[in-house]
C-alpha cells in the first residue's frame, strides 16, 4: 500500500526526510481493526516528526500522520482517535505515528475503541480535519479554559489549524473573538470567520478571559498583557519558541491561570462532532491534494502560508 513515511530526521530541511512509497499492509493486533483511510489531513506535528522531533532514529521509518476518517472491514464511516495507550510513554499515551503508525496510507491499524461513527452530516475531508487541530482547541477552549464562563477569547498566529479551529469554535459558541496574524491576507481572512483582527503586539479594546496560544516565545507577553483578572492562558504548542519570560507579578496580580494542553478525550472528539452539525460549521480548510501530491501538501504545510487544515483526499 502506499504511505507517506519518515525515513531520517532533518532538523533544518525536513522535507528531505519524507518519503512518499509502498510499505507493507499494516499488522493488526487483537482488538484493533484495519481502516481504509478516505481523507486525512496534516499537522505540524508531522513535519516535527520529520525534524526528529519525538521521533528518535531508532523508530523509523514510521508513517506518518494522525487525523484520518475512513471506512472500517464491516464497511462503517469512521473517525479514528489518534491517542493510543502506551505503557512504553512516560505520558502514558502516544499518538498515532509517534511509536505505532500513523494514517497517512491506505489503510491503517487502530484500536476498536479509537474509533467513532462519522457523523452523516461531515464530509470525509470535514472529519479528517478535526482529531488534532480541532480536538485541540475544544479542549483549550472549553474544558481548559473554561468557555462557557468566559465572555472574550485572543487566539494568537491565527493561521494554523488549532488558531482557525479556535476562532471558528468561539465565534459559534457566542464570544468576542480577537485573533492576531503578522499577515494581512490572513487577517482578512479572520474577520470573514467572524474575528475581530488584530495586528501581533496590538492593544485590544479590553482584556479577555482566555488567551489560545500556540505561537509561544513571540506572542507570549503579548498574551499575558492582553489577560483579564482571573483569565486562562492556554498553551498548546510553540511553533515560533519555547521560551518565553513569564512577568509573574502580572501572574499573581491578575490572577491568572497558566495552562498546558495536550490533545483532548475521545468523548470530547465525539462531543465537537455533534456541535459542528448542530451549528453548521466545518472546519476551515486551506487546501486538498490528492493523495499522490503528499509531498506537495508537506512543502504547503511548511512554507507557513496557510489558512486552516491543509487535507489530503485519497480517493484522487
Ligand atoms: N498540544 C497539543 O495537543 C497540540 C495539538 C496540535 C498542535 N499543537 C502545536 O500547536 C502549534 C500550532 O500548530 P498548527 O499546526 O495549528 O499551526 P502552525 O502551522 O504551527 O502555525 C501557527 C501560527 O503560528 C504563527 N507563527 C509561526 N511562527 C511564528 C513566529 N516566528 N512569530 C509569530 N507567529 C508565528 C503563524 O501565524 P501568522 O502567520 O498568522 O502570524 C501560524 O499561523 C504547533 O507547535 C503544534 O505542534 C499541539
Amino acid at each position: 500500500m502506499r504511505a507517506a513515511s519518515a525515513t531520517a530526521a532533518d532538523a533544518d530541511r525536513p522535507l528531505r526526510a519524507l518519503t512518499v512509497g509502498d510499505v507493507a499492509e499494516p499488522v493488526v493486533p487483537d482488538g484493533w481493526v484495519s481502516v481504509e483511510v478516505r481523507a486525512a489531513s496534516l499537522n505540524h506535528h508531522d513535519l516535527w516528526s520529520l525534524r526528529g522531533v519525538g521521533l528518535p532514529g531508532d523508530r523509523l521509518p514510521m508513517i506518518l500522520g494522525c487525523d484520518a476518517a475512513g471506512i472500517t472491514p464491516e464497511g462503517d464511516e469512521v473517525v479514528i482517535y489518534p491517542v493510543v495507550p502506551d505503557e512504553r510513554d512516560p505520558r502514558g499515551l502516544s499518538l498515532l505515528s509517534e511509536r505505532y503508525p500513523g494514517t497517512l496510507a491506505e489503510r491503517v491499524a487502530v484500536p476498536r475503541d479509537n474509533l467513532i461513527p462519522k457523523p452523516a452530516g461531515l464530509s470525509f475531508l470535514d472529519a479528517a480535519c478535526l482529531p488534532t487541530a480541532w480536538l485541540t482547541a475544544y479542549h483549550m477552549l472549553v474544558t481548559r479554559g473554561r468557555v462557557d464562563v468566559a465572555s472574550s477569547v485572543l487566539v494568537q498566529g491565527a493561521g494554523g489549524g488549532v488558531a482557525t479551529a479556535a476562532v471558528a469554535l468561539a465565534v459559534a459558541l457566542g464570544k468576542t473573538v480577537y485573533a492576531t496574524s503578522r499577515d494581512q491576507g490572513k487577517r482578512d481572512k479572520i474577520e470573514a470567520l467572524g474575528a475581530v483582527p488584530v495586528r501581533p503586539g496590538a492593544r485590544l479594546p479590553e482584556r479577555v478571559d482566555i488567551v489560545i496560544e500556540s505561537v509561544g516565545a513571540p506572542t507570549f507577553e503579548h498574551s499575558m498583557k492582553c489577560a483579564a483578572p482571573g483569565a486562562r492562558i492556554v498553551v498548546c504548542g510553540a511553533t515560533g519558541g519555547h521560551l518565553a519570560t513569564v512577568d509573574l507579578r502580572r501572574l499573581f496580580a491578575m490572577r491568572l491561570e497558566l495552562l498546558g494542553s495536550v490533545m483532548g478525550m475521545l468523548p470530547e472528539l465525539a462531543d465537537l462532532m455533534d456541535l459542528l452539525v448542530a451549528k453548521d460549521i466545518r472546519p476551515v480548510i486551506d487546501s486538498t491534494y490528492g493523495f499522490s501530491a503528499v509531498a506537495d501538501a508537506f512543502a504547503h504545510l511548511e512554507s507557513g502560508d496557510v489558512f486552516g487544515k491543509v487535507a489530503l483526499d485519497f480517493l484522487h
